[in-house]
């Protein structure tokens, strides 16, 4: 892939960001997605690239823009695949809470798994605890092994969880090993990569979220030099039948780093929308907004943290 789409990439979640941060704490996450989608969409048009939409805001009949199959960039080579979420964190930016995403990664046509619009099981974890977890071992191995790989005790290890019902018994059994938790209420791409800087606090991710937010944590952790492994979670035979038809024919198998996106060279850019442990949120001042953004590429392992500073009056890719 050509290193110039990197930059051409924080372009793309920066505009996203600064269109979607507008909302925050205004009570108004679909308003916020579709802000972020459409300021996403106008970039793509200014990249040079062939891209073709495999994780997205929907299917073409439910989703007017960035819909999966959709055509984007200005036709040349590369030929990619693109994973965007325009908004990680609807609710997150309608309350004005932590860890809003603006996130695009693209890789190799052919090399992102096109994730089924369903749950995911996912542990994923930092380079220095890479090859020290299993998905099939009981929770207390995996933080115990990832607490040895970290040269910390497991009651030193931060594990964040999605806050929800259905990881009840998950938080209870994390709570035996004496690990401490981090109860998130959305936001699982940002939790995974938290994982890979040990000064976000955070130390491993557990429990099932997006199966969509798996490939793109995916991504990230490929570039990062972590480990992410997943499992579908179909809830009927409907959902069973969309993991074949995109090419997954036994749903309950494991999901590898090299299931999720395969090949050596890979893309990921995010701009923080709200603050986040990593990433600061979009300010605002007058004509001016700043961002704060992270890009980073499999094939050389480099990560740049990037702060714009935008001119809104100057940038029609920016008018609100
Ligand atoms: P949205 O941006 O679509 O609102 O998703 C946020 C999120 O929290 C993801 O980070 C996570 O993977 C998923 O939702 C969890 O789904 P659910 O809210 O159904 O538990």
């Amino acid at each position: 892939m050509e290193r110039s789409l990197t930059l051409e990439l924080v372009r793309v979640t920066e505009a996203a960001a600064v269109a979607s941060g507008r909302w925050m704490g205004f009570g108004k996450k679909d308003e916020a997605d579709e802000a972020a989608t459409s300021a996403m969409r106008k970039v793509f048009d200014t990249i040079p690239m062939r891209g073709t939409v495999v994780i997205g805001e929907g299917e073409m009949d439910e989703a007017p823009m960035l819909y999966i199959g959709e055509r984007l960039g200005l036709g040349y080579l590369p030929e990619v695949d693109v994973a965007v979420d325009p908004l990680e964190g609807t609710n997150i930016v309608a309350k004005g809470t932590w860890n809003a995403l603006a996130v695009v990664a693209v890789a190799e046509r052919g090399n992102l798994l096109h994730a089924p619009d369903m749950y995911m099981e996912k542990i994923a974890v930092g380079p220095r605890a890479v090859g020290h977890i299993d998905i099939d071992a009981p929770v207390e191995d995996n933080l115990k092994s990832t607490a040895r790989a970290l040269g910390k005790d497991v009651n030193d290890l931060v594990a964040v969880i999605l806050d929800r019902p259905r990881h009840e018994k998950l938080i209870e059994d994390v709570r035996k090993t004496g690990a401490r938790i981090k109860l998130i209420s959305d936001g699982d791409v940002a939790a995974a990569i938290n994982t890979a800087f040990s000064d976000t606090g955070v130390d491993i991710l557990l429990g099932s979220g997006g199966a969509p937010e798996g490939v793109l944590s995916a991504v990230a952790l490929k570039c990062l030099g972590g480990e992410i492994q997943g499992r579908l979670l179909p809830e009927d035979e409907q959902q069973a039948e969309r993991c074949r038809q995109m090419g997954i024919e036994d749903p309950s198998q494991v999901l590898h780093m090299n299931d999720l996106v395969k090949g050596e060279d890979a893309i990921f850019a995010a701009t923080g929308v709200t603050d986040g442990e990593l990433l600061k949120g979009v300010r605002y001042k007058g004509s001016h907004a700043t961002t704060h953004s992270v890009v980073m590429r499999a094939a050389t392992g480099t990560v740049r943290f990037i702060d714009g500073k935008h001119r809104l009056d100057k940038n029609s890719l920016f008018s609100l």
